[in-house]
This record gives C-alpha cells, sequence and structure tokens, in this order.
C-alpha cells in the first residue's frame, strides 16, 4: 500500500468527468488499497479518484471506522428527504461550506470482486456518497454551498 498526493483546488483534474471502469485489474485494486490508505492518512470520510489524479470513476468513503465503502462506477439511484450540514474536502484544505443534500440514498456500484450491489446511507453517509461521486463529475462542494467559510 501506498500513500498517494491529494491533489488541491485549482488543480484542472478535478474538474474533470471521470471514465468508467470496464475491467477491474489488480491495477484497480491497488489503487482502492491505496485510497483507503490515503484518505485515513489524511482524517477524511472519502475520497475520490480524481483527487488522487486519477480520471477513473472510482470513491472511497469511510463514515464509520471500518466500515469501508470502495466503490467503481458508482451512481445513486434513489434518494429521499433533505438536509442542511456543514462539509469539506480534503482538496480544500480550511474551505467549509453549508450545503444541501438528500437525507437518504441508495448507491449502486461494482465492488473490488466485480459485483454490482447496492448500499443505502443516511445522513453523514448520504452526504459522503454525494459528495465523492460529485467528484466523479468534476462538482466541488463549493459550487453549491448556501456559504463557504474560510478557517
Ligand atoms: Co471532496
Amino acid at each position: 500500500m501506498a500513500k498517494l498526493k491529494i491533489v488541491k483546488y485549482g488543480d484542472d483534474t478535478l474538474r474533470k468527468t471521470c471514465r468508467p471502469v470496464d475491467t477491474i485489474t489488480p491495477r484497480i485494486t491497488t489503487l482502492l488499497d491505496d485510497m483507503v490508505e490515503t484518505m485515513r492518512a489524511a482524517d477524511g470520510c472519502g475520497l475520490a479518484a480524481p483527487q488522487v489524479g486519477i480520471l477513473r470513476r472510482i470513491a472511497v468513503v469511510e463514515v464509520e471506522p471500518g466500515e469501508v465503502y470502495e466503490m467503481i462506477n458508482p451512481k445513486i439511484i434513489a434518494r429521499a428527504g433533505t438536509q442542511e450540514e456543514t462539509e469539506g474536502c480534503l482538496s480544500l484544505p480550511g474551505k467549509w461550506g453549508t450545503t444541501k443534500r438528500p437525507m437518504h440514498v441508495t448507491v449502486r456500484y461494482t465492488n473490488r470482486q466485480g459485483e454490482v450491489v447496492e448500499a443505502s446511507g443516511s445522513g453523514l453517509l448520504a452526504r459522503a456518497f454525494c459528495h465523492e461521486i460529485d467528484h466523479l463529475d468534476g462538482v466541488l462542494f463549493i459550487d453549491n454551498a448556501l456559504e463557504v467559510m474560510e478557517e
């Protein structure tokens, strides 16, 4: 496993649309391992592949320690309710914003075994799913934030 460098705001990579993954190669599973390690080392609860310079549709989320979602080609297939909470991003250190997100979401994605699975989350987990999947389309939380605060 290796810790990767996190791309910071201002880098074009964060604004690109990522390509889907067709085949889960050892390179992809290594990337998942490295992304989880990088997210944990940075004390984050999610990380998307473009944040480490890879333009593929891959994201990891860990809101509850040990409960890791490694998502390949994730899609939000259901959403319900709304929440307005503060969020930040490892690519925008020192910035925080209030965003409006669904309270509950269901995500469909391919796991590292190549199986298509679904996961549902509420509250912070729902927000993390939305935030990370937005990254795969070049969308950052500040784009839709009701207000942005700087540390
Ligand atoms: Co982010």
